[in-house]
C-alpha cells in the first residue's frame, strides 16, 4: 500500500480528499449522514465557540464551573510528575484550569487533528507554563495508538472534556475508552466531562437557540461543501433540525431540504425530496448508571464524580480497572 507521508505523520488528518470521500459516501448512503467532525473547519470552530457563549447552551459554562471547583482534588488524585493527555484539545482553554492547579505536572500532551490549532496553543502554553513540558500530537484520537516516548516514565492522566464523548454512539464511545485505556496504561486515569439527562425542553433549547447560531453551525457544513467540494447548495433551501429522542437518550441533528431540489457535489448530482434530512450529529446524554456502564465497558471504574447543584453536567474520574 502506498500511503502519503502526511497520513503516516498525522494519522487521520481531515484533508480535502477525506472530506470529499466522506461526503460522497454519506450522501450516497441510506439514511444520509455526514460525520460530525467535518463541522469544524475554521468558520465552524468559530461558530462552535459562539455556541459555548449562548444563554441556552449551559454545557460549557457548567463544566468550567465544575472544573474550577474540583481542580485541586484532581491534582491530589493525580499526584506529582504525571503527564496530562488531552483528547481533542482545541485551544486548551479548559486544560488551563487543571494546569493551574497542577504545578507538579511533568508534561502536557494535547492531541488535536488541527496542526494550526496545536502550534499556536503549544506556543502560548510554553510561554505561560515555562516549567511544563508541552508535547503536542497532531492526530485523530479515534485512531491514535501510541503516545510520545518521552512521557514513558510518567503516570498518564487523560482529559476528555466538553461532552465530546456525546458525539459518539455508545459503541464508538466504548471503542474510544478502550483505546484510551491502552494509551493511559494500568495505573492511568481519565477525567471525563459528560452532559447529563435532564428536562427535554432544556435539552431542546440548548440545540435550538433563539439567536440561530446552532443553525448557522449546522448549515456551515453546506457552505464548506460549496467552497471545498465545488457544491451548489442553496443555504436558504435547507434548515437546521435538532430534537431530543428520549428513547435513545440523545439529541439528533440534521439539515433538512425545504423543497424538492437537486444539488451537485464534487461533480455528482444528488436529489432531495421535500423534508428529506441529512444527519450531522448525535449528542448523547447520560445518567449515573449510564456513565458507570460506559466506563466499565471501556475498562475503567468511576471512583469520583463532581457535578453542579442543578445536576446538569458531570466531571468523572475514571480509574483504569486492574
Ligand atoms: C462538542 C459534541 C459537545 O453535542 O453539545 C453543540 C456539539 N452541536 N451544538 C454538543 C454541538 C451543536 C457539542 N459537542
Amino acid at each position: 500500500m502506498n500511503l502519503p507521508i502526511a497520513t503516516l505523520e498525522r494519522p487521520g488528518t481531515a484533508d480535502r480528499a477525506e472530506f470529499r470521500n466522506a461526503v460522497l459516501a454519506g450522501l450516497g448512503a441510506t439514511p444520509r449522514a455526514i460525520p460530525a467532525r467535518f463541522l469544524y473547519d475554521a468558520r465552524g470552530s468559530a461558530l462552535f465557540d459562539a455556541i459555548c457563549e449562548l444563554p441556552e447552551y449551559y454545557l460549557t459554562r457548567t463544566e468550567t464551573e465544575i472544573l474550577g471547583r474540583c481542580a485541586a482534588e484532581v491534582a491530589q488524585r493525580a499526584g506529582p510528575d504525571c503527564a496530562l493527555v488531552e483528547f481533542g484539545s482545541g485551544s486548551s482553554v479548559k486544560s488551563r484550569l487543571l494546569l493551574d492547579a497542577m504545578p507538579d505536572l511533568d508534561a502536557y500532551v494535547p492531541i488535536d487533528i488541527s496542526r494550526e490549532h496545536l502550534d499556536g496553543t503549544a506556543a502560548r502554553l510554553r510561554r505561560d507554563y515555562p516549567r511544563l513540558r508541552v508535547e503536542p500530537v497532531s492526530a485523530d484520537y479515534m485512531v491514535l495508538d501510541s503516545l510520545p516516548a518521552f512521557i514513558n516514565g510518567a503516570r498518564r492522566i487523560g482529559f476528555f472534556p466538553g461532552s465530546t464523548i456525546g458525539n459518539l454512539t455508545p459503541e464508538e464511545a466504548t471503542a474510544f475508552l478502550r483505546r484510551a485505556r491502552r494509551l493511559l496504561r494500568d495505573d492511568g486515569a481519565l477525567i471525563l466531562g459528560i452532559d447529563l439527562k435532564k428536562d427535554p425542553q432544556r435539552l431542546h433549547d440548548a440545540y435550538n437557540d433563539a439567536a440561530g447560531v446552532t443553525a448557522q453551525f449546522t448549515l456551515n457544513l453546506l457552505r464548506r461543501m460549496n467552497r471545498e467540494l465545488d457544491a451548489n447548495f442553496d443555504l436558504a433551501a435547507f434548515a437546521h433540525e435538532a430534537f431530543y429522542n428520549p428513547a435513545e437518550g440523545r439529541i439528533e441533528i440534521y439539515f433538512r431540504s425545504l423543497r424538492p431540489q437537486s444539488v451537485t457535489v464534487a461533480g455528482r448530482r444528488f436529489s432531495f425530496a421535500e423534508g428529506e434530512r441529512v444527519h450531522t450529529e448525535y449528542s448523547y446524554k447520560y445518567d449515573d448508571a449510564g456513565i458507570a456502564a460506559l466506563a466499565g465497558s471501556g475498562g475503567f471504574t468511576i471512583t469520583k464524580a463532581w457535578t453542579d447543584p442543578e445536576r446538569l453536567f458531570a466531571v468523572a474520574w475514571l480509574q483504569a480497572t486492574a
